[in-house]
């Protein structure tokens, strides 16, 4: 694993922050919530609370692998529900090949 993978994350605030992966984030969820970003993960990564909803920017969403029915029923329940763009960061696996990639925390439910 690299430790030097950085993604730029936009806060509900609108600030712009870059975060470094670092030992023990395997997920996207786990480096936002490590890092105060507002994301809770209340169910601790297992797709089934919505907490850790983000967006991902347009020119990365078909660059990741995409939602799986589970991930893509419970984010449909969501009132910000963006098709295109919204996923749950807990199912997003952080790889080497993600470096740049660009979100935005979604607000809070
Ligand atoms: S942390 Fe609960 S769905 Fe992602």
């Amino acid at each position: 694993m690299s430790e030097e993978l950085e993604i730029k994350v936009i806060t509900r605030d609108g600030v712009t922050n870059t975060l470094r992966r670092g030992a023990g984030h395997e997920t996207l969820m786990q480096l936002l919530y490590e890092s105060d970003q507002g994301v809770e993960a209340a169910c601790g990564g297992c797709a089934s609370c919505a907490t850790c909803h983000v967006y991902i920017s347009e020119e990365w969403v078909d660059r990741i692998p995409p939602r799986d029915q589970v991930e893509d029923l419970l984010l449909t329940y969501s009132e910000h529900f963006d098709p295109a763009r919204s996923r749950l960061s807990c199912q997003i696996q952080l790889s080497d090949v993600m470096g740049g990639l660009t979100l935005e925390i979604a607000p809070e439910e």
